[in-house]
């Protein structure tokens, strides 16, 4: 394995992202991991990402020397760069003139870093300080206008460092510059492959679980879905799919998913009918946090019946499986500890088992970013439909009803709201052709209706209508901490707007949002 040293903040994912692409699996550790804790995880080669610090600022991090000594080979970028130079006796200089964006590399290429790559090629540049001295057995391998030691090497101790980034696309050749050092330096080879992975993991899940039981929270999701079907492949009806239907989920999909995995996947699936219990429990409730917490509770009150009545049938269970995805553990800052039995702990503690209970932990998606959860989901057969789904909040759409919820409100929204889907998927689909990109820069990333509290006048055939106006919803984002509304083609709009009012009985207008956020937020609620 590749560990990636993350020396701030976002900069280490996008480098452990480009090793992957590369078929190679790559971790994410905290810069400050001691060169014990390294040795380890022996791993095949470390790269030492950039950073917002100045390597002579107060509390810049710094690294473990002795994580130099341990003969496996390292590649350092900008931030990383100047740190291994200052680290093994080079210097660093505080310059008057910074370099950002793209410059022109003069380089060496019978360096083996640069092989098979021109010897003038555009970089992308992002730094202040530059390294004025290289240490000791180190030479110059590139060099810019502004920067005299763009690439430094020392190829007896297969260390290496560029003051350039090779992870972003504007440098030209960075990808083969990755791939020099993993396969050329290091001799790595590429086996981080899906079907590889499928098989991995597939025993992994087996040799865990044993003979004992597994249940999951399968909520139609792309995550949980792909637990599933993991789950399926390695352990069958040993594994039960608890479905809470809660009847807040779009049109069709309950079905959807209730097909996917009793006809396509052998695992044990258990519809939970509580539409109307959640009913009852959200009549006339208005205030959005109550509703998340009433839905959210009742979940996991319907979703522990469901374990308990499998003990008292004889099929007690004894782990819980979740799709806890890569991003999520980065985020949570748990690995920063140190190791995975931290991590387990951080996540045991946001489910709220009830007095007694206690299930062991699996989480087969824990290594994984977003778009290899996908690509493994079409790996084990997931249909299409399941693996893009755009993304929908566990609360459904009890948060896409302003005010109290009730089923003709709800009846309306999920009408609107099939129009509204089928429109943009084909929009989507329409950018997925012409652009070759599943989520190119102008496809939706989420869309949906919102039904606000409120009756508007309206004119259809010769009557007036005093009826419900909907509110149309679209966004253009990667990660949805900001979005921006989706500049849909008119024709599109318009398509919609029609539909929905000719097709929907009770609705009489379509109003579309055109704020971002923020300032707004994606859902209304
Ligand atoms: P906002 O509205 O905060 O939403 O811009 C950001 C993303 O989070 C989703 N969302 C939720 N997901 N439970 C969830 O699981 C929730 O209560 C919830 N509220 C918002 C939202 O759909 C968007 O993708």
């Amino acid at each position: 394995k590749v560990l990636v040293f993350d020396f701030g903040a976002q900069y280490g994912q996008l480098i452990a992202r480009r090793v992957r692409d590369l078929h190679v699996y790559s971790e994410i550790v905290p810069c400050d991991i001691s060169a014990a804790e390294v040795a380890q995880m022996a791993p095949s080669a470390i790269i030492l990402s950039g950073g917002p610090a100045s390597v002579y600022a107060e509390d810049a991090p710094s690294i473990d020397a002795g994580i130099f000594e341990l003969g496996v080979p390292v590649l350092g970028f900008c931030y990383g760069h100047q740190i291994m130079a200052v680290t093994l006796g080079g210097e660093v200089a505080h310059s008057e003139v910074g370099e950002y964006g793209p410059a022109t590399l003069a380089c060496d290429n019978d360096s083996a870093l640069f092989k098979g790559t021109p010897m003038e090629q555009t970089v992308w540049m992002s730094h202040r300080d530059a390294v004025s001295r290289v240490p000791e057995g180190f030479v110059v391998t590139g060099r810019t206008d502004v920067c005299p030691v763009a690439a430094m090497e020392c190829p007896e101790r297969k260390l290496y460092s560029t003051q350039f980034h090779p992870e972003v696309r504007h440098t030209e050749h960075g990808q083969r510059i990755l791939k020099n050092f993993l396969f050329g330096v290091c001799g790595l080879v590429e086996d981080w492959t899906m079907d590889n992975l499928v098989e991995q993991k597939v025993a992994e899940i087996r040799e865990q679980v044993g003979e004992d039981r597994v249940i999951l929270a399968l909520s139609g999701g792309v995550d949980s879905s792909v637990v599933a079907a993991l789950g399926a492949r390695a352990i069958g009806k040993q594994m039960t799919c608890v479905f809470v239907n809660h009847g807040l989920l779009r049109k069709g999909e309950p079905e959807q998913v209730e097909e996917v995995f009793t006809k396509q996947f052998d695992v044990d699936f258990i519809h939970v009918h509580a539409e109307d219990r959640y009913a009852e429990l959200l009549a006339g409730v208005t205030d959005p946090e109550q509703k998340r917490r009433i839905i959210g509770t009742q979940f996991w009150n319907e979703f522990f019946a469901v374990a308990k009545q499998l003990e008292e049938d004889g099929r007690p269970v004894k782990y819980l499986a979740q799709g806890t995805i890569y991003p999520d553990i980065i985020e949570s800052g748990a690995r920063k500890t140190g190791g995975k039995a931290s991590t387990i702990k951080s996540h045991h503690n946001l489910i709220p088992f009830p007095e007694g209970v206690h299930f062991d932990l699996i989480e087969p998606l824990d290594h994984f970013f977003k778009d290899e959860v996908r690509e493994l989901g079409l790996a084990l057969g997931l249909p299409e439909h399941i693996v893009y789904r755009q993304p929908f909040p566990g609360p459904g759409l009890a948060i896409r009803i302003i005010g109290a919820v009730d089923p003709e409100k709800l009846s309306i929204l999920k009408d609107a709201d099939a129009i509204v889907r089928e429109e943009l998927d084909a929009y989507n689909q329409r950018l997925f052709e012409e652009t070759g990109e599943r989520n190119s820069e102008h496809s939706c990333w989420q869309y949906f209706c919102v039904l606000p509290d409120i009756r508007s006048v309206g004119v259809m055939g010769d009557e007036r209508t005093y009826a419900r106006p909907v509110i149309l919803r679209a966004v253009e984002s990667s990660d949805a901490m900001t979005a921006d509304w989706a500049k849909l083609p008119y024709d599109v709009l318009a398509r919609i707007s029609g539909r929905i009012v000719a097709e929907v009985p009770g609705v009489n207008r379509v109003a579309y949002d055109i704020t971002s956020k923020p300032p707004a937020t994606i859902e209304w609620e």
